[in-house]
């Protein structure tokens, strides 16, 4: 029943900030330190935070978008550097989710060219049109604008057909790098309300990032709090919210009213 599908083992990533072309100076920013946690089937995972404390950083790293300066990432036990033909397997499983999906869909195709390459990628055979519209759907948009361009969309919109194009992979995880921030409250609240039931319905397991609990408590089971690149707290989304252990989870605990 347990099943773990992702991994992190003492996960750690830094940049080199420069502060001045000309002076040459730069600072080290600690954009992960030491990260271990479990990402197990059916449990979706909170990462919350404030901005720059290194939630996008992670989400690249389990995504392998970017490589780790140290640490490991299993999946389903075995590290993602040696998967070999199991590489591919392993990306079709992690999907992405940006925060502005506006920049992730090319403006130039036609939402159905951009599912149907989705599809190529990952040897999926079928009928795409067939495939892709079942997967509109579930979204809860018309098959119909399979056919129209990113820009007759509205961000709300564009926010369905990037989870569309996620699911269409049929993946183990989504991860959801703040999937509400830049849309209006309301609609918010349509969004999260269908990762709910792509969660309940269909099974999948969210990494839901966000700088809002309460955005993070509606939909998941466990979270983790980042704090300059450092996890200062790891639990169940009810123990964190109600007894925390960390000072900083506290002082985010009454900022945001709970
Ligand atoms: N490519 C980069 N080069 C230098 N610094 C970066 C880069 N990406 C992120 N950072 C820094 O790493 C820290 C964490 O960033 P990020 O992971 O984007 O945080 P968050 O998503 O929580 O806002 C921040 O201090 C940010 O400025
Ligand atoms: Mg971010």
């Amino acid at each position: 029943m347990n099943k773990t599908i992702l991994k992190l083992e003492k996960i750690t990533k830094e940049y080199r900030a420069f502060e001045g072309i000309f002076k040459g100076s730069s600072t080290i920013v600690k954009a992960a330190s030491d990260i271990s946690l479990e990402i197990v089937k059916g449990r979706s995972l909170g990462v919350v935070g404030e901005s720059g404390s290194g939630k996008t950083t992670l989400a690249k790293i389990i995504s392998d978008i970017i490589k780790p300066d140290s640490g490991k990432i299993l999946f389903h036990g075995e590290d993602i550097n040696s998967l070999g033909d199991n590489y591919m397997n392993y990306r079709r499983n992690v999907q992405v989710v940006f925060q502005d999906p506006y920049l992730s869909l090319n403006p130039k195709l036609t939402i159905f060219s951009a599912m149907k390459d989705a599809l190529k990628v990952h040897g999926i055979k079928g009928d795409a049109r067939e495939i892709c519209g079942k997967y509109m759907e579930m979204v809860g948009l018309d098959r119909a604008y399979l056919d129209r361009y990113p820009h007759e969309f509205s961000g709300g919109q564009r926010q369905r057909i990037s989870m569309a194009r996620a699911l269409l992979l049929e993946p183990e995880i989504i991860i959801a790098d703040e999937p509400v921030s830049s849309l209006d409250v309301s609609v918010q609240a349509q969004i999260l309300n269908l990762m709910k039931k792509l969660k309940l319905e269909n099974g999948v397991t969210f990494i839901l990032i966000s700088h809002d609990l309460a955005v993070v408590s509606f939909l998941c089971d466990d979270v983790i709090v980042m704090h300059n690149g450092e996890m200062v707290e790891y639990g169940t989304v009810e123990k964190v919210l109600n007894s925390p252990e960390n000072d900083y989870t506290r002082k985010l605990l009454t900022a945001s009213g709970g």
